[in-house]
């Protein structure tokens, strides 16, 4: 299948590891010039070192003054057709426990700069009948995950956002969905599990066999398969697929 990647160009945030990375790795294999962005450059450097297609670029996305210097240099160049918000996970915590602060810092960080960077760059893409903005959430956003109030609450203020956007420009062309990664194996994956082994003061093997047990699936998802059903929305193939929540959790969510 010819996803018609080729020369369409996209902005990856949160692309120095991960499922960022994974996605510009799979966005650029089908032939898209991809702006890698994230704080730590030398990383995208590093992974992207000898792929032509890919341009690293520094963002720090609780720095609004990146965030505008990122879009600037992207409209001077005639913009970009498919954007992918993604952005680092807040810090675990009650709803009791989430301060006022924390609530602002996070929300600016992961979504309100989000907003700002994709609404900046919709100009060019409504102007040419044609674009993408697919962000990066969590399953939490259907089924809220105990301990982590400030994921669960400022990403549901992304899935409000992104349909409401998904309305007013699907008649250009453009379309807007959310996705939800259940457990994939990334490094903050395995972090998050040695944390949990530390409090709990049990070996990490157990942590993770305890865990993957949770999915029906009986496995952590791959970033690549997380990157090829990201890859696809992103496609020319896609174009009827818009405000929608696309989940990728091997069944993990319990309702249908
Ligand atoms: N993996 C999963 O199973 C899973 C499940 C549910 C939700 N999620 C969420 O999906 C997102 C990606 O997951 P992941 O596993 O790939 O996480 P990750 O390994 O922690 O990657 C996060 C990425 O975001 C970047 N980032 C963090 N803070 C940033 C900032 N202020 N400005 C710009 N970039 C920033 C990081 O790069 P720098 O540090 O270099 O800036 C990194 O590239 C995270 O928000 C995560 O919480 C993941």
């Amino acid at each position: 299948m010819d996803l018609g990647l080729a020369g369409k160009r996209a902005l990856v945030l949160g692309a120095s590891r991960g499922l960022g990375k994974a996605i510009a790795q799979s966005l650029a294999s089908e032939g898209a010039t991809v702006f890698a962005a994230a704080r730590s450059v030398e990383k995208i450097e590093a992974w992207s070192a000898g792929l032509a297609s890919v341009h690293p670029v520094k963002l720090d996305l609780s720095d609004l003054s990146t965030v505008d210097a990122v879009a600037d240099r992207l409209l001077a160049e005639g913009g970009v057709d498919i954007i992918i918000n993604n952005s680092g996970g807040p810090p675990p915590g009650t709803a009791q426990g989430a301060e006022r602060g924390a609530w602002i810092l996070h929300f600016e960080a992961m979504a309100a700069n989000l907003f700002h960077l994709t609404a900046r760059l919709l100009p060019p893409m409504q102007d040419r009948k044609w674009g993408r903005v697919i962000s990066i959430t969590s399953s939490g956003v259907e089924q809220p995950i105990p301990n982590l109030a400030l994921s669960n609450g400022v990403r549901s203020a992304v899935v409000g956002w992104s349909k409401t956007l998904a309305n007013e420009v699907a008649a250009d062309g453009i379309t807007v969905n959310v996705v939800l990664p259940g457990r994939i194996h990334t490094e903050r994956v395995d972090e998050l599990d040695a944390a949990a082994a530390k409090r709990t003061q049990t070996d990490v093997a157990e942590v993770a066999v305890k865990s993957r047990a949770t999915i029906p699936a009986g496995r952590y998802g791959k970033p690549e398969e997380f990157a090829d059903v990201v890859t696809f929305l992103a496609s020319d193939r896609a174009g009827y697929v818009t405000g929608s929540r696309i989940r990728i959790d091997g069944g993990a969510i319990k309702a249908i």
